[in-house]
Parts: C-alpha cells; sequence; structure tokens
C-alpha cells in the first residue's frame, strides 16, 4: 500500500515535470577496445548537444526531415572496427580502378575516378579556397567523394575523419599512420627533404621542418598506388615534373609523405579547442584556423595537412590525391560544426565573408552545382541531401 503510493506519486511528479519530454540524444561512440579517451573538444562536441536539439526542434521545417537521431554518423577512423577500415580502404582502392568522368583528351593525367576528385581541386583551386568557399565547398567535396565510395564502390559505411589530438604527440606511431594493413599509412623512406616554407611567420617558424621522411610511401594499403596528376606547387624539391605546364597530364610516381611530428604538435586537442571557443565570428575561425603568426601557431588546418606533407599530399592544388585529404577535411568540416553548435541560432547562418545569395558552388565531375547558402547546414543542407553528424 505505502509502496505503491509512492509509486504513483512518483510518476505523476514526473509526468508533471516533463509533460512532453525531448529524448536526449548521445553520440554513443565506440567503447570496445577503444584506444582514446575523449579529448576536450570531444567533450566540448557533446555538451553542446542539447543546445543544439533544442535548436533544431525549432527550426524543424527546414531540416528536410533529418534529425540528430536519422543523421547519418561520421566516426573517427581509430573507432571503426578492423574489418571496417579494410571495407574503407578496399573502396578507396576500388574508386582507383574506375573510369573516370572527365574528358581524358582534355585531361590526360586522369587516370581513374578518383583522379577526377583531384582535377577538381586542381581546376578549381582558387574558388575552393577563396574566403566563402573553403568550408562549404570541402563540405560538398567531401560529401560527394562519400557518395561515390557509396553508390560506385559499394561502401556500406561513411567518410571517417580523423581527429588530429589523437595522434598529435606520436603520428608514426599510431595506427592511422603505422603502415600496417589496415592504417591509412605509412610514412614515406628517409629522403633529402628539408621543410616547408610558413609564409608570414617569424624565424624560426618560418619553416615547418622535416621529419624522417619524404620518400615513397613503401607498406600500408597504398604502397603501390600511383599518383599521376600534377604536381603543381610540389614541397618535395625532386618530383619530377609534370609535362604539361598546366599540371593535368599524367605523369605517374608514387605515393610520398613525411609523417611530420612538428606540423602535428600544433594540432594537439587544446589548439583546437582554444580555436573554436575563442573565435567569436565565423571570419576570425577560419582565420585562425589557417595560421596566427603572431602566435607562432600554424594553424589546425595547415597542421594537419604537414603533417601528411609529400606529394601530392603537400601540394596546395593535387593534396587530394593522398587518401587522407579526406580525413583531415572531415575533421575539419566537424570542427567548424562544433563551432555552429555553441551557439545554432547565430551560427548557423553565417559563411566567412557573407557571400551574396545567388553564390555557387560548381565541382564539374564530382558534384553538380549547389547553392553556397545551402552548404551552412550540415543537418538538411543542399536541399536535404546533408544528413550527417560527427562522433
Ligand atoms: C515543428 O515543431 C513545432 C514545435 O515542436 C511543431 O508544432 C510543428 O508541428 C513542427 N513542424 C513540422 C513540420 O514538423
Ligand atoms: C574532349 O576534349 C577534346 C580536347 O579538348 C575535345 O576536342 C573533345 O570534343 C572533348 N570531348 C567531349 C566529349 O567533350
Ligand atoms: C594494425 O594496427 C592496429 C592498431 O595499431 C592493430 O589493432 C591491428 O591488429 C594491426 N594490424 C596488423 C595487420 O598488424
Ligand atoms: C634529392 O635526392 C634526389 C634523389 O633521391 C636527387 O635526385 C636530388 O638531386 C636531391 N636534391 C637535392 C636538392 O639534393
Ligand atoms: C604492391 O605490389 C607488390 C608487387 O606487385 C606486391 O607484392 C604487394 O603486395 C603490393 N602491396 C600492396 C599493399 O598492394
Ligand atoms: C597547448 O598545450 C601545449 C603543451 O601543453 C602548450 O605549449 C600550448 O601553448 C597550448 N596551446 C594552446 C593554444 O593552448
Ligand atoms: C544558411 O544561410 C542562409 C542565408 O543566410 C539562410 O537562408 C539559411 O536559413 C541558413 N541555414 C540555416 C540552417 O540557418
Ligand atoms: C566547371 O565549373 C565551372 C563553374 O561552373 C565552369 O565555369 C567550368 O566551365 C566547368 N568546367 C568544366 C570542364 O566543365
Amino acid at each position: 500500500m505505502f509502496a505503491t503510493c509512492w509509486a504513483l506519486l512518483l510518476s505523476s511528479v514526473l509526468i508533471g515535470v516533463d509533460a512532453n519530454p525531448v529524448k536526449k540524444f548521445s553520440l554513443n561512440r565506440r567503447s570496445d577496445g577503444f584506444p582514446y579517451a575523449l579529448d576536450d573538444v570531444d567533450k566540448l562536441e557533446e555538451d553542446s548537444l542539447a543546445k543544439f536539439q533544442a535548436y533544431l526542434a525549432k527550426k524543424n521545417t527546414t531540416s528536410h526531415g533529418c534529425t540528430l537521431e536519422n543523421a547519418v554518423r561520421r566516426q573517427e577512423w581509430h573507432d571503426l572496427t578492423e574489418p571496417q577500415k579494410k571495407e574503407y580502404i578496399s573502396a578507396v582502392l576500388c574508386l582507383q580502378k574506375k573510369p573516370p568522368k572527365a574528358n581524358t583528351t582534355q585531361y590526360p593525367g586522369v587516370l581513374n575516378r578518383y583522379d577526377d576528385f583531384v582535377l577538381t581541386h586542381e581546376t578549381q583551386a582558387f574558388h575552393l579556397h577563396s574566403t566563402p568557399h573553403l568550408f562549404p565547398a570541402h563540405r560538398l567535396y567531401i560529401w560527394a567523394y562519400e557518395k561515390a565510395l557509396r553508390e560506385e564502390c559499394g561502401y556500406t559505411g561513411y567518410q571517417p575523419y580523423w581527429n588530429w589530438g589523437r595522434t598529435a604527440e606520436d603520428p608514426i606511431n599510431s595506427p592511422i599512420f603505422n603502415g600496417n594493413a589496415t592504417s591509412m599509412g605509412g610514412n614515406g623512406a628517409k629522403s633529402n627533404y628539408t621543410g616547408i616554407m610558413a609564409m608570414g611567420f617569424k624565424k624560426p617558424y618560418d619553416v615547418i621542418p622535416s621529419d624522417k621522411g619524404g620518400g615513397c610511401v613503401t607498406d600500408g594499403p597504398f604502397a603501390n598506388m600511383t599518383v599521376s596528376l600534377g604536381p603543381i606547387s610540389p614541397v618535395l624539391p625532386d618530383v619530377p615534373k609534370n609535362p604539361r605546364e598546366d599540371g593535368f597530364a599524367s605523369n605517374p610516381r608514387c605515393l610520398r609523405r613525411d609523417v611530420n611530428h612538428y606540423a602535428s604538435s600544433i594540432t594537439r586537442a587544446n589548439y583546437t579547442y582554444d580555436l573554436i571557443v575563442n573565435s567569436k565570428t565565423v571570419d576570425k575561425f577560419q582565420q585562425d584556423m589557417l595560421g596566427i603568426p603572431e602566435r607562432n601557431d600554424w594553424g589546425v588546418h595547415m597542421g594537419g595537412h604537414y603533417t601528411i606533407g609529400g606529394d601530392p599530399g603537400g601540394d596546395f592544388f593535387s593534396s587530394p590525391g593522398d587518401p587522407l585529404f579526406w580525413f583531415h577535411h572531415g575533421m575539419v568540416d566537424r570542427i567548424w560544426w562544433i563551432w555552429q553548435m555553441q551557439d545554432p541560432e547565430n551560427r548557423m547562418n553565417v559563411l566567412p565573408e557573407n557571400p551574396p545569395a545567388d553564390d555557387f558552388i560548381d565541382l564539374n565531375w564530382t558534384a553538380s552545382r549547389v547553392s553556397t547558402w545551402d552548404m551552412n547546414d550540415s543537418i538538411g543542407g543542399n536541399g536535404g541531401e546533408f544528413c550527417y553528424i560527427y562522433v
């Protein structure tokens, strides 16, 4: 009798407090065999979800039915199981064997479907990196790549991202770079590469010094990969020149890397955390991500690119020719989303330098023309085609 009363009382209290409860959303990251603890950026992401969920509930009409619950989940590479990693790697190798869509008379360096993506980045390098476009164009670009892996190569997962902070202390010994069969590595052989200029930085920060690589990748699943397009702006002194001035001829060569702990040292989680919480405007967020010379901080964008380095990874124009490019820009896209979630009402609807309403992005062979302003939202943007979160 007594117990029943309490039970009734308790349930009526619960109903009274929250008549229409919103189920708290959880990322449910993988935890079995999970080698990395959540870092401050992961925690910031988790802490932002409730606010973001409330924001989504209000703007439901523009989400095209996309919710946090039904959005697809892009996972961190290290959180994939070994079979999932194998499936991903096979899909990339598959794309590198499919016929291209680009006109190979005009662009003879395009040998396969993967190269279509590299070509897009080369032909449109300035457009894709101009101030308003860096974030939205790369969001579209990664999504198109993920779609190609799935639809053209039967991949059943989604594009993994690379949380830089996890590997920043010792990249070369981390599972993503270590060169075993389920890594995206390995390092390049030792070479005479000496480092890359960091323009606008004062000595000794005007150079990102070389680490132990720079030569051909000789282990891991991409050891036999043929790089064909470019280089256009190589960082290595001894990459064979492309036979054509524009870099579009075939220039078959090995994949080269310099897995670099100087570059990775400025991608520790505290740098990314600091970037997200101390950038009050989207313009500052983008600028600081690209480097803060007065703090001798090369920026997490450059930090990630030159943790990979080499050829074509170090070339501004043909960097997507290294299969790790997509992991790095996935993380850039992820931190943009985390930045947006800090104040969704005011951050979901802004882009750097406020492009005009009719501004567009056209990725030619890899994605059809879209409105730049429809790229600001990963939950329902791109006419509802974007519906993903990072876990
Ligand atoms: C959007 O949410 C509001 C409040 O939760 C609700 O009244 C409305 O029916 C929803 N609209 C759609 C299209 O789901
Ligand atoms: C391919 O490019 C060549 C050379 O630019 C051109 O002559 C040809 O018409 C193009 N083919 C197609 C199908 O567009
Ligand atoms: C590759 O490395 C990962 C983690 O470092 C390990 O779990 C896996 O068993 C390794 N695989 C091989 C084939 O060595
Ligand atoms: C670097 O090494 C390559 C051989 O691996 C050689 O051809 C080239 O001349 C060297 N470059 C410099 C600047 O020493
Ligand atoms: C690369 O090619 C060599 C020689 O054909 C082969 O033995 C090796 O297994 C290949 N490695 C990969 C990762 O495909
Ligand atoms: C991150 O931590 C390192 C080492 O603890 C420190 O040297 C660096 O200044 C910190 N960076 C930022 C942006 O907080
Ligand atoms: C994206 O920006 C455009 C232009 O400001 C705006 O119309 C749209 O509502 C924004 N999307 C979101 C989710 O705020
Ligand atoms: C690629 O897209 C741009 C922008 O729409 C366009 O100007 C260009 O002609 C396209 N290039 C090709 C080869 O289709």
